[in-house]
């Protein structure tokens, strides 16, 4: 049967391929995507989970619910000198559905209340909807089947600072929050699973373009400002964290290694904003998430190829593809 699954998402890049693998993935039955504020512009973010939409063939049918546009209690900080507009510039004039217009935190809410025990959330942006959503209704963290959360690094390296990795800086208030609220939560981190395992170099990236589908097409020109971007911070490809989160969620086949830790988030220090505390076991703290530490990077690889050998038939024209 297939996994009844929410993505909130800031879309931009990797997004934007973590929403392709909840629309195309037949064990993903994707019953809403919820927007919250992070990589780049709101509203740009929204465009970019329309244009997805419209990429995949499935413009039209699955709700976008807009939520919170601004950290719990901080300023938003951006990521647009990492991803560009998020979409490279990829333009779609259309007229059709609009958002929903009940927000977020409460479609969350809703969803999960109507369906107990039966959805999971992969959370891909800052945690500011989630934490709204449990601090919103109690009974939210018992609803909900299991939580992905991409964000963090275990015991590694930042990337928006050395110590903290973007989601968690962002909104360190939220994802605090939302590990200590109860959540059944498995973390994709930062390091070592995308900076370490999950890199597409040129030889990988060649034989997607050449794939020669609109779904193709559409992951080069996302990924290319960021594919920019990494090279000038020494990684030599692209990174996934957010389909690779997505992804993990569907096959945990492709998960080698995973363990029980205990998250817990900085919100006070002056320069480890966002950090993420791991603790392994041996500091005497109960697990509150499963860490995954190691996957199958190829058979990832391999996956997202087949995902993106599909053909699609967009229902409005995509300027730039
Ligand atoms: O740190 C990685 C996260 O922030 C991902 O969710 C990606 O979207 C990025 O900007
Ligand atoms: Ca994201």
């Amino acid at each position: 049967m297939a996994t009844a699954l929410i993505i909130d998402t800031d879309t931009a890049q990797d997004d934007c391929v973590a929403l392709l693998v909840g629309l195309l993935d037949p064990r993903a039955d994707l019953r809403a995507i919820t927007m919250v504020a992070g990589n780049v512009g709101f509203e740009q973010q929204v465009r970019n989970a329309f244009l997805t939409l419209n990429v995949a063939g499935r413009f039209g049918e699955v709700p976008l619910y807009l939520g919170c546009r601004r950290p719990l209690v901080r300023e938003w900080v951006s990521a647009e000198n990492v991803h560009g507009d998020g979409s490279g510039g990829l333009y779609m004039d259309h007229s059709g559905p609009e958002p929903d217009s009940e927000h977020a935190v409460d479609a969350l809410v809703r969803m999960a209340a109507e369906r107990p025990g039966e959805l999971s959330i992969v959370a891909i942006g800052p945690l500011t909807n989630i934490a709204m959503a449990s601090a919103k209704d109690p009974a939210f963290v018992d609803n909900v089947k299991s939580l992905y959360v991409m964000g963090g690094s275990n015991n590694g390296r930042g990337n928006i600072t050395a110590a903290a990795e973007f989601n968690f800086y962002v909104d360190p208030e939220a994802a605090k929050a939302v590990f200590s609220a109860g959540f059944d939560i498995t973390v994709v981190p930062w390091d070592p699973l995308t900076l370490r395992q999950a890199v597409f170099g040129r030889r990988k990236l060649d034989r997607i373009a050449a794939l020669g589908t609109p779904l193709s097409a559409f992951f080069t020109r996302v990924c290319a400002a960021t594919l920019d971007f990494d090279r000038k911070v020494g990684i030599d490809g692209t990174t996934h964290p957010d389909s690779l989160t997505a992804a993990l969620l569907l096959h945990p086949e492709l998960v080698r290694k995973v363990s029980p830790y205990h998250v817990d988030v900085e919100t006070a220090g002056e320069l480890t904003r966002g950090y993420s505390a791991m603790s392994w076991g041996v500091h005497g703290l109960k697990a509150n998430a499963q860490v995954i530490e190691e996957i199958d990077a190829e058979g990832f690889y391999e996956y997202l190829v087949a995902l993106l050998s599909r053909s699609t038939e967009p229902a409005h024209a995509i300027q730039g593809l």
